[in-house]
């Protein structure tokens, strides 16, 4: 009898926890490293908010709390959605879990019963796939283009709808991508979805707040309110308040899917940190200016990138609209020799030799679906940026 359960031969660790774990144990044997896998914001988490996680330790907001989050927190998170995104949900029509991530886990082992099919467009964010594989369902992945911007068609999307479908995701803005879909291209999509009322909605919001160049961010129940009964919008502190060791997530959703969710933590890992809450729901109800700050520092750093990567020999490099991500193709390396002797035939082939020749990490597009292309985040200082890319240059340039 087997020991392991059959569901792990289903499922293959991250990819992205991979690259920065190798980068690490290079670093640490003395290799000068840069790591550009990594996704979190390089800034730390603003002081009212840490502020407000030791005054929750000094009040003693140490216990067990509700299994889906303190009522102050769903509090903050209503008025979050209605202040940012117009959207008029109820308490309880919200969750609180241990980071988006565990929210998402939970939603999709609430509803997944085994041929159910989740459609996912790629590239994707490495965790979905997997997370479905996990349920019992089947990813239904549905390749984008760098000419459509990284942008599913409502014709795809349509095509890619059968009686068996019962999630779509989408991340806008994207992981790994950065493509964020405007108002107009989100009403394509939703126009399509109203005409196949059994599917539903999986939006992962998680890079809401940043988007770039006067982009106007918009969420799916928004643009189409026909669809929000059928949408769990989820979002989080991690990304736009510098918080991802706290490990705070949450989502708007229909009260009995709500309801499962939070039947599904309750016999897993019960509340999220109470601490990490009352951070949470100050980041929520809290000054809210240092996010454009933030904001303007990542677009900075996302045109120098953008700019020094279409300078390599055989990189192409879109701007994107959001996130901390640029996604460029490798195509034009691809039958060709590095410097080092290394036959690049493939992305991984790429960012395996770009490590050892160059000491850059990044990752491959084939982790998140599509190649051969390869992920950036530039999460990190100017300084090291400009070294990373000039190296990438370099690294092009040798090449024969
Ligand atoms: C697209 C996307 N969704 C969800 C998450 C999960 O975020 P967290 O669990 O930190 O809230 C991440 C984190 O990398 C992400 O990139």
């Amino acid at each position: 009898m087997a020991f392991l359960a059959d569901s792990l031969s289903r499922i293959k660790p991250s990819a992205t926890i991979a690259v920065t774990n190798k980068a690490r144990e290079l670093k640490a044997a003395g290799r000068d490293v840069i790591g550009l896998g990594a996704g979190e914001p390089d800034f730390d988490t603003p002081d009212n908010i840490k502020e407000a996680a030791i005054k929750a330790i000094r009040d003693g907001k140490t216990k067990y709390t509700a299994v889906d989050g303190i009522p102050e927190l769903k509090a903050a998170i209503v008025g979050k959605f209605k202040r940012e995104n117009h959207l008029d949900y109820s308490i309880d029509e919200i969750t609180v879990g241990t980071g988006g991530k565990q929210v998402l886990y939970n939603a999709l082992m609430a509803t997944l019963n085994p041929g159910d099919e989740v459609i996912v467009p790629a590239p994707y964010w490495v965790s979905y796939p997997e997370m479905v594989a996990l349920g019992g369902g089947t990813p239904v992945e549905v390749p984008t283009t760098q000419a459509s911007g990284y942008k599913i068609s409502p014709a795809a999307l349509d095509k890619a709808i059968t009686a068996k479908t019962k999630w779509v995701i989408f991340n806008s803005p994207s992981n790994p991508s950065g493509a964020a879909y405007t108002r107009a291209e989100l009403k394509a999509l939703t126009d399509v979805l109203m005409r196949h009322p059994h599917v539903w909605v999986l939006t992962d919001d998680m890079y809401e707040h940043l988007v770039y160049d006067g982009f106007v961010y918009t969420t799916v129940a928004e643009v189409e309110p026909g669809l929000k009964d059928r949408t769990l919008t989820v979002n989080g502190v991690s990304k736009a308040y510098a918080m991802t060791g706290w490990r705070i997530g949450y989502a708007g959703g229909p009260k009995h899917l709500i309801k499962a969710i939070a039947t599904i933590q309750s016999q897993s890992t019960s509340n999220p940190s109470s601490i990490s809450q009352w951070a949470a729901v100050e980041a929520l109800n809290g000054p809210q200016d240092f996010i454009p700050k933030f904001a303007e520092a990542f677009r900075q750093r996302r045109d120098l990138v953008v700019s020094m990567l279409n300078q390599a020999n055989g990189i192409v490099c879109p701007r994107p609209e959001g996130a901390f991500y640029v996604f460029p193709s490798c195509a034009g390396t691809i039958g060709r020799k590095t410097a080092g002797g290394k036959k690049i035939a493939t992305d991984e082939d790429f960012v395996t030799a770009l490590l050892e020749e160059e000491g850059v990490a990044v990752v491959q597009g084939s982790a998140f679906g599509l190649a051969p292309f390869f992920r950036i985040s530039y999460a990190t200082s100017d300084r090291v940026l400009e070294d990373a890319c000039g190296r990438i240059q370099r690294f092009c340039a040798g090449m024969r």
